[in-house]
């Protein structure tokens, strides 16, 4: 796999470098409320700039239906682009049209034009090859035959889409400083991971982790399940979980996974409940076989936090994916927060995987330096640890 110093080294100068990254932020409004993907980009992008390259970047933000919809404009991107940058980065207001084409010609050497969201184009994300194929060709088209490909979307390699896809198959590709820096961590966690080794998984739905969790289990010394998806684990066990997230069809399936390894999946022992999805609802505590039938389980309890880190004591590697609870409202952040906590107290080779969880570090102010990666990726992060061969990965070894 050819990477970003095989390019620096040809000599960028002047030369167009598509960049496809991952910008997909949390943003309230016109607000991003968590900048770290953009953070993450920008050494890649420094690095290119300072070698005089023309820099176009390709990104997404959120899950468009194929058309322009403004609330998905990269435009408060490209603004903070800029900010961390320290230079203009222009916008296209289209990906391959006429803006876009106006913006690459009259680009100069280390100028830097965002295009609009890719999958404003429902060629992006096309099941059918052949329509991927005229999008990659329109975007040749736009930077020249001539351009480098460099791929430093880690959160998008998952993805068998144009921009990760279909045009590193069309242009010398290249892995990105990022691409390959979570590569390499994320290699330590699957080749012989120092033991023991540990598993938080959070988030809402246990349906979006079966696959992680069953080819998990035989390699982790204990699995810890909090957030939205336990409490189907929890019916499993027999407890009714008031109004809770239920997966009805996943039960069966958590029950199976409980009886082969009862031993090494750690449950909540109790649960911060409240009758309503909302930071103003009064919130208590209740054992997790006690969940009143009139409230839901919003966050893991004091108790169940004590547990998770006495599992997490002594663990030599740790990869935690997906919040505890709902930590954007305050009432329902302690149990992320004394995971974080337990996590980054210890001295084992921690590992962040997900926009949700990055970003829980970053907003409860645990202090991303007590661990010792965060990634970019969540999807791309737990298909990796599956065991996965991710596309925009697999794309550019095939390339040499
Ligand atoms: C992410 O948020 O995990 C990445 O940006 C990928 O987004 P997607 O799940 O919409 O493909």
């Amino acid at each position: 796999m050819k990477d970003l110093q095989d390019l620096l080294a040809e000599g960028p100068v002047g030369r167009n470098v598509l960049v496809r990254a991952d910008l997909n932020v949390p943003l309230d409004g016109e607000q991003i409320t968590d900048a770290g993907r953009i953070e993450a980009t920008v050494p890649t992008l420094t690095a290119l700039i300072e070698a005089n390259a023309r820099v176009i970047v390709l990104a997404h933000l959120g899950r468009p239906k194929g058309e322009p919809d403004p609330k998905y404009s990269l435009a408060p991107v490209a603004d903070k682009l800029g900010e961390l940058l320290g230079r203009d980065v222009a916008l296209a207001t289209d990906l391959v049209g006429d803006s876009a084409k106006d913006e690459v010609a009259s680009m100069s050497d280390s100028d830097v034009v965002l295009l609009e969201n890719v999958r404003f184009d429902p060629r992006e994300t096309s099941k059918d090859e052949s329509e991927r194929a005229t999008l990659a060709q329109d975007l040749v088209d736009l930077v020249g035959e001539d351009a480098a490909y460099v791929s430093d979307g880690f959160g998008v390699v998952h993805r068998a889409q144009t921009s990760v896809y279909d045009i590193a198959k069309r242009l010398p590709a290249y892995a990105g400083g990022l691409v390959e820096a979570e590569v390499t961590v994320l290699r330590r966690l699957t080749e012989n991971p120092e033991r023991p080794y540990v598993v938080v998984l959070g988030g809402s739905k246990v349906s979006d982790k079966l696959a992680v969790i069953e080819s998990l289990l035989p390699k982790v010394d204990r699995l810890l399940v909090g957030g939205g998806m336990c409490f189907t684990f929890l019916a499993a066990q027999g407890h009714s979980v008031g109004t809770s997230l239920l997966e009805q069809d996943q039960i069966d399936t958590c029950k199976q996974l409980l009886a082969d390894n009862g031993d090494k999946l750690v449950l909540p022992v109790d649960v911060v409940c409240a009758a309503e999805f909302k930071a103003e609802s009064p919130a208590s505590v209740h054992a997790a076989d006690q969940i009143p039938a009139d409230l839901m389980g919003l966050d893991i309890g004091p108790e169940s936090v004590k547990q998770f880190a006495a599992a997490l004591d002594g663990a030599k590697t740790v990869f935690w994916n997906g919040p505890m609870g709902v930590f954007e409202m305050a009432p329902f952040a302690e149990g992320t927060r004394g995971v974080a906590e337990a996590i980054a107290a210890g001295d084992a080779f921690s590992v962040v995987g997900g926009g949700d969880s990055a970003a829980a570090v970053r907003q409860l102010g645990v202090g991303e330096d007590r661990f010792s990666h965060i990634s970019t990726g969540g999807g791309a992060s737990l298909e990796f640890l599956e065991g996965k061969q991710l596309p925009g990965i697999a794309v550019l070894e095939e390339q040499g």
